[in-house]
């Protein structure tokens, strides 16, 4: 047996500076669909993904949150997994840069490049944005600010970003010695990067007007590697950052037999937006050449989902995040818009419209309504048996298949080339043309005459082939979906992309009796209200930040819906009387005035807390009143009084006594 051929992917290492939002999410589900699609093709993949957990920005972050940044970042990972948990992301790997033995790595790295002479120790001075954790030149900056002589006093970077001045001793790279390397190699290799034109956009912009050597220390902050020899300074958090590609499968470090096995001898595809391709096709290959590692065989660098009023931000509420969309319109329908709308080499738009529509049109409609017909014409004519298939016994037929081979054959090809929305475009033009088959041979027509049954047959089984060649094609980008097609027609999951063909379908299998929707059809207007809303922030619960300390709590915590709270009833008590309970030591008898005309009897577990019962008597204090009588040590109990826990103490919470007894508390 032949072995399987090793294929590595990564996506960027994030960082966990913020809610990670829909433009996050499509780099990782485009990485995911990359790994899934290599998986069913017979390769043998690595998937990696994970945080860029060091620097400036989010040491800032994690004072703003009044936490350690270790705090910071380890409550952030926790939700960042979470979410690729929701998203099904399949990665093999989840690098944390402050994993220890990356960051010893990254540190044995400095000091090899130290002693190699391709880092050197100098001065830097010059513009320095913290959002991107990049350096600027004037002339790069978008915009500079003067003062009234003229001088430049700040500024703001390409991104957008405000950048300070920054005048400190730094180590620097030797990206200079390598620049004719650099570009050779480029030459060399054009399809290094796709779409091949930012190849040439690289050499033009940054490489030919000549490299500089790039500071890669900063010594007036601590978040992040020391350089060993030299421990007031702070490895640049981008050479940090592009290591994880190497130190994630055992680079420099005793267990290296992934790095053997998928840098080495493996195909390396890195995935990026196109804000760091820079970083990705010039400091990365000349780290690597200065290493003496192979580089990477191809850059993917995808555009942005902006959205009508520009990029996503904040601040113009128009951030989308994919929590609200899964769960609204279930995973399959976010994984297949982002991987349909966004076009290789240009920028997408996010619309509401747009997605409802997609979900609609694309998903309800063209393939939902093929399954649900398909499989109640097979109940209706043949008794839930799909007639075993036969090469075209009509002319539409034979059409059916040659396109079912063409689809095939693009959708192969823009897998291949990592071009998604065209792969899914082939997929669709099967679906429609599967759609048109159905009315030009009129089933119901057919069923009528007892002389066409074979013909009948043929339409019916083309009709199981083409959706069982669908459901594969799908399989890497919407699993439930391909899952539930497949079954519905009494097939298994797909465990194989190679050698579709619509002759393919296995004879003998009985469809399900009644087929269920795949996708339920939107109310338009409902649901682009409903979408405007959250992003506009209208749902501030949604919209929240990721409190990293939070994030650790929500993990041991059942989530439950507003619907759930709003069935509990809290209302205020007055204590009116307070005693022991005989043959208790834990438990204390209340009697209440929760403002519904009768006294109540609550028992609570709380004498230890209150040595001094009495002095209770008087205080008003909250009570959850729809609480299902019980019975404690044979008296009834009506309900719950509410106490928070602090330490080994326990205080029973009162409110002010102006409030009415009965007030409703929510
Ligand atoms: N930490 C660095 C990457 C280091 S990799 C060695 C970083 N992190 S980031 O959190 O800013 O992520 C940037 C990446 O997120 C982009 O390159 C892209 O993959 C993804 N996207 C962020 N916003 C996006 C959109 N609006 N649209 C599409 N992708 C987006 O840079």
């Amino acid at each position: 047996m032949t072995e399987k051929q090793s294929f590595y992917i990564t996506t960027p290492i994030y960082y966990p500076s913020g809610k990670l939002h829909i433009g996050n999410a499509t780099t990782t589900i485009a990485c995911d669909v990359l790994a899934r699609y290599k998986r069913l093709m017979g390769y043998d993949v690595f998937y990696l993904t994970g945080l860029d957990e060091h620097g400036q920005k989010i040491q800032a972050k994690a004072e703003e949150a009044g936490i350690s940044p270790q705090a910071y970042v380890d409550g952030m990972a926790v939700g960042v997994k979470e979410l690729w948990k929701l998203l099904d992301i399949s990665y093999d790997k989840f690098i944390r840069t402050t994993d220890d033995y990356h960051e010893k790595v990254v540190a044995d790295v400095f000091e090899r490049l130290l002693a190699q002479d391709d880092i050197y120790l100098g001065e830097y001075s010059g513009w320095y944005s913290v959002s991107d954790e990049e350096f600027f030149t004037e002339s790069q900056l978008a915009e500079v600010f003067r003062d009234e002589n003229g001088k430049v006093t700040g500024g703001i970077a390409p991104s957008g970003h405000e950048v300070e001045w920054v005048s400190e001793e730094s180590y620097f790279l030797r990206l200079s010695k390598y620049q004719d390397r650099l570009v050779e190699f480029f030459k060399s290799h054009p399809d290094f990067i796709t779409p091949n034109g930012r190849l040439n956009e690289m050499l033009k912009n940054f490489i030919e007007p000549g490299l500089e050597d790039l500071a890669v220390s900063r010594t007036t902050f601590t978040w992040g590697v020391a350089v060993p020899s030299n421990p007031k300074h702070v490895i640049y958090v981008w050479i940090d950052a592009l290591l994880n590609y190497a130190t994630a499968l055992g680079y420099g470090q005793d267990d290296h037999a992934n790095y053997d096995k998928f840098w080495n001898n493996g195909t390396v595809y890195h995935m990026v937006a196109k804000d760091i391709l820079r970083f990705h096709s010039i400091y990365w290959p000349i780290l690597l050449m200065m290493l003496d590692i192979k580089l990477p065989d191809r850059l993917i660098a995808h555009g942005w989902f902006v959205m009508k009023d520009g990029k996503m931000s904040k601040s113009k509420g128009n951030v989308v995040y994919p929590e609200m969309l899964v769960e609204r319109y279930g995973l399959d329908a976010l994984r297949y818009y982002l991987m349909r709308s966004l076009p290789v080499g240009s920028d997408g738009t996010f619309t509401p419209e747009d997605y409802v529509g997609r979900i609609n049109y694309e998903l309800a409609n063209d393939l939902g309504n093929l399954l649900n017909r398909t499989v109640s014409m097979i109940n209706k004519y043949f008794d839930g048996q799909v007639p075993t298939y036969e090469e075209n016994v009509t002319d539409f037929d034979g059409a059916l298949a040659q396109v079912a081979s063409e689809s095939i054959a693009d959708y192969y090809k823009h897998m291949d080339a990592v071009d998604y929305p065209r792969a899914l475009e082939a997929v669709w033009t099967l679906i429609s043309r599967t759609n048109k088959y159905i009315d030009e041979t009129a089933p119901w027509v057919l069923a009528k005459d007892e002389a066409k049954v074979k013909e009948l047959a043929a339409v019916m089984s083309h009709l199981a082939a083409s959706l069982c060649v669908v459901a594969h094609m799908i399989e890497p980008f919407m699993m439930e979906t391909s899952k539930a097609v497949l079954s519905q027609l009494g097939l298994p999951q797909a465990t194989s992309l190679e050698n579709l063909a619509i002759d393919q379908l296995p004879a003998g299998l009985t469809v399900v009796e009644k087929g269920t929707p795949i996708f339920p059809r939107l109310d338009m207007e409902e649901e682009i209200t409903y979408i405007k809303e959250q992003m506009e922030g209208n749902k501030p619960a949604v919209e929240k930040e990721w409190n990293p300390e939070e994030v650790e709590l929500k993990l041991n915590r059942k989530e439950i819906k507003f619907d759930d709270f709003d069935k509990v009833e809290i209302r205020v008590a007055e204590v009116k009387e307070v005693s022991k309970v005989e043959g208790s030591d834990k438990l204390l008898q209340f009697r209440l005035d929760a403002g519904d005309g009768e006294d109540r009897q609550i028992l609570s577990g709380i004498a230890k807390y209150y040595p001094n019962e009495q002095e209770l008597v008087g205080k008003k204090v909250q009570i959850v009143a729809n609480l299902k009588p019980r019975k404690m040590m044979g008296r009834i109990s009506q309900g719950m009084i509410l106490s928070a826990e602090h330490g080994d103490q326990l205080t029973l919470l009162t409110v002010d006594e102006k409030v009415p007894n009965g007030s409703l508390i929510g």
